[in-house]
């Protein structure tokens, strides 16, 4: 490796040491230093949104608003989570744990691309042109047309890039990549940091678009610190159980786009297919009629999601019962079983609670309380709640039900999946979009416990 001269940085004080040490000598913080490039070559020619500078100021009436041009892939969930499509000399970073399909969903993205005459190069530094061919055969797309290249130096793969003129540049991952410019291995902080920043500014001159892979660590940051985020314009996260074949896009940051919408995929055997009803795709398999189970209807950015809650209550065995909660804090669990007990006049004080949402999505509105309510009264009493009813709401400690944002566009998915009937809070308002649904307003959890025994 031929490398530059370089400074390590205090991303604490920003006091520049010659060399790396655990602790910075100027402000004593730990595991601050960080290396960055020194000279002429390594001074940032770019300016906060990776803008190359040496530009004169312009006025903004004089810029011209033209729609911004895309390149859409054809893979919809995926143009859907973008805001329509690959912006030219944008940089995305797709996020995730090994083996939730990264990779996959790239050269998908590269087969598509290529196929409407978009160039585009992907660049491996995790595996061989050989074992990329094999991933393509299995895959559905046609992918001969895409440009394989093994290669973790980045000289050489911008290098490369501007040699094809490649429109799209997918780079998999950040994390094994490195600049000969610094000392320090690829994957560690100060090199993912400086690669995006010259992927970015490789990306603003010259136009190309970048899609940078990069893990997430245990923590759930991209490469520490969550540098990259800011460094980027775009940034998706590929979630789900590796065990399921459901796989959630999440837009975190966006430019070109709004945040916190998601795209829906299934793994088959051959690739990632789109989901077209994302809305009710994790009700798949619901069993209509046992006890215990309840829908409601999540907002997803601007779109709803049906998902079912199950519940179990069964006599505890000796010592303290168990509360078990998948994919709900279980905290939310323990704060709703107090409410019940103390409101509802529901005894929980001898029963194992297990809480479970299905599909491995996670409640993070309080607006599914009510469904979750619901399910518990319904396991403890044996008796399945209507299978056509949703259920919409967050509870308050003094079991009081409160409206949720957002109701008229729930309502609307929710009988557009053939649901009937919706328990909600007696004061939601904006009910009009509920068409043929039977709105059944509730002031407390009383009225809940009597509806659902009754
Ligand atoms: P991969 O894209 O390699 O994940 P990542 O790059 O995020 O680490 O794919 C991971 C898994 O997906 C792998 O276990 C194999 C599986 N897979 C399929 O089920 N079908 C397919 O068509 C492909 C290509 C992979
Ligand atoms: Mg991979």
């Amino acid at each position: 490796m031929s490398k530059g001269k370089s400074v390590f940085r205090c991303t604490e004080c920003g006091a520049d040491q010659p060399k790396w040490g655990g602790k910075c000598d100027a402000c004593g913080a730990w595991n601050s230093l960080i290396e960055e490039p020194l000279g002429p070559t390594g001074r940032r020619a770019v300016g906060p949104a990776g803008v190359p500078t040496g530009q004169s100021p312009i006025r903004l009436t004089d810029l011209k608003s033209e729609a911004m041009a895309r390149w859409k892939t054809g893979l919809a969930e995926f143009d859907f989570v973008l805001g329509g499509g690959i912006v030219p000399g944008s940089v995305v970073l797709v996020g995730g744990e090994p083996g939730i399909g990264k990779s996959t969903l790239l050269m998908q993205c590269a087969a598509r691309l290529e196929r409407q005459g978009v160039s585009t190069l992907y660049v491996s530094g995790e595996e061989s042109p050989d074992q990329l061919r094999l991933r393509a055969d299995r895959l559905e797309e046609d992918a001969g047309g895409i440009h394989v290249l093994g290669e973790t130096r980045l000289e050489s793969i911008l290098h490369h890039a501007a040699q094809l003129k490649s429109s799209v540049v997918l780079l998999d991952s950040v994390q094994t990549t490195y600049t000969e410019e610094l000392e320090g291995a690829p994957g560690n902080v100060g090199q993912v940091r400086e690669c995006a920043a010259r992927l970015m500014r490789f990306a603003k001159e010259s136009g190309p678009a970048v899609v940078l892979v990069g893990h997430v660590t245990k923590g759930g940051g991209i490469a520490g610190p969550k540098t990259l985020e800011h460094i980027v314009d775009t940034v998706l996260y590929f979630e789900g159980e590796t065990t399921l074949d459901h796989r959630i896009l999440r837009a975190v940051k966006n430019r070109f786009g709004s945040v916190d919408e998601i795209g829906v995929f299934r793994m088959t055997g051959s690739g990632l297919e789109p989901v077209a009803n994302p809305a009710a795709a994790f009700l798949a398999g619901r069993s209509t009629g046992a006890s215990g189970s309840a829908v409601t209807a999540l907002m997803e950015g601007t779109r709803p999601m049906l998902v079912e809650i199950q519940a179990l209550a069964s006599k505890a065995g000796f010592g303290t019962p168990q509360r078990v909660a998948t994919g709900l804090d279980h905290r939310r669990l323990a704060l709703l079983l107090a409410v019940l007990e103390r409101r509802g006049g529901l005894p929980f004080g001898n029963l194992d609670v297990f809480v479970n949402v299905t599909g491995g999505v996670r409640l993070i509105e309080p607006s599914t309380d009510l469904a979750v309510l619901a399910a518990l009264v319904s396991t403890v009493h044996d008796r399945p709640v209507p299978a056509d009813a949703l259920f919409l709401g967050e509870v308050g400690l003094g079991g009081e039900i409160r409206p949720v944002a957002g109701v008229e566009r729930r309502l609307a998915e929710a009988a557009r999946q053939g649901f009937r009937r919706v328990f909600l809070s007696a004061r939601s308002r904006g009910t009009a979009g509920a068409g043929d649904l039977e709105v059944i307003g509730l002031e407390g959890i009383g009225e809940l416990t009597r509806r659902l025994a009754a």
